[in-house]
């Protein structure tokens, strides 16, 4: 497949994947969340660990793409939950152990990219948040599952009800990254853990990753399922064209709670 959205890499048993929609922050939209899930499903061969970034200098992705979400309707905006959360299940059911290098924000669907990966290193310039109430919709790729799972109930729900974003030390303190780094030294020092993990039996890494997110993650796959029907019932309101309308007008939105 020819990417246009995404550059997959190989060096050394280091895949990096890298998504390349800079002037949009790296937004997902369908395309490039097509070609993730393509990537992950067919890693080249000789990959032992991935690191997953963004391109340019300040963003890792800031969502999914609003100038796409505002065209859903309830039944299409299940779909594209389902779609969003296939991605996100394949990155963290993935063989190999994947490395997330928050290099900047890190919103909506760019934290839940972030949260699918097995280990998570940021940036100090990083910010990351699940913002959706500000737009009147809720997190749909997978969000509202692992946030708690990763940094607990009530600091899940705060971030998701405010829909404010964190900094790096912030999220370094509550779990939500494994470590922050000077923004130069992020992948140099993602590579040393990748070549700490690849010294290791690559089957035993991979079996006990696998372990250890399936056995962390009880329950997943029927709270993703009420994600995706909740996501779709809230993309039927008024609320929801007001808060994306609003963001593509740059003014603040005006919730009627309808
Ligand atoms: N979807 C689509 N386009 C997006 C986007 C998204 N999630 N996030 C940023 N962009 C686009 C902007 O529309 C703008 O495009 P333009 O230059 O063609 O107008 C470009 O990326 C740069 O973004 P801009 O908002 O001008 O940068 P900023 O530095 O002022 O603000 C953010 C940066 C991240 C705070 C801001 O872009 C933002 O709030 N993005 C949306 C975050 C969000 O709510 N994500 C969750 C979506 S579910």
């Amino acid at each position: 497949m020819d990417y246009q959205n995404i550059l997959v890499v190989l060096d050394d048993g280091i895949t990096t994947v890298t998504v390349n929609r800079p002037d949009k922050l790296n937004a997902l939209n369908d395309e490039t969340i097509s070609e993730l899930t393509h990537a992950f499903l067919n890693l080249p061969d000789g990959t032992a660990v991935v690191i997953l970034t963004g391109a340019g200098e300040k963003a890792f992705v800031a969502g999914a793409d609003i100038a796409e979400l505002v065209r859903m309707t309830a039944v299409s905006a299940k779909d594209v939950s389902a779609k969003g959360q296939l991605l996100f299940s394949t990155i963290e059911g993935c063989s190999v152990p994947v490395i997330g290098a928050v290099n900047g924000f890190a919103l909506g669907a760019g934290l839940e990219t972030a949260l699918s990966c097995h280990i998570r290193y940021a940036s100090e310039l990083a910010k990351m948040g699940l913002p959706e109430v500000t737009l009147g919709i809720i997190p749909g790729y997978g969000g509202t599952q692992r946030l708690p799972r990763i940094v607990g109930l009530g600091r899940a729900i705060e971030m998701v009800a405010t829909g404010q974003m964190v900094g790096a030390d912030d999220a370094f303190r509550m779990g939500l990254v494994n470590k922050v780094c000077a923004p130069d030294e992020l992948m140099g020092e993602c590579r040393k853990l990748a070549g700490k993990i690849m010294k290791n039996g690559p089957i035993a890494v991979s079996y006990a990753i696998d372990a250890m997110v399936r056995g962390a993650n009880p329950g997943l796959g029927e709270g993703l399922a009420i994600e995706e029907i909740l996501f779709g019932l809230v993309s039927s309101t008024a609320d929801v064209k007001e808060g994306l309308t609003a963001f593509l007008e740059r003014r603040k939105a005006e919730f009627k709670g309808e």
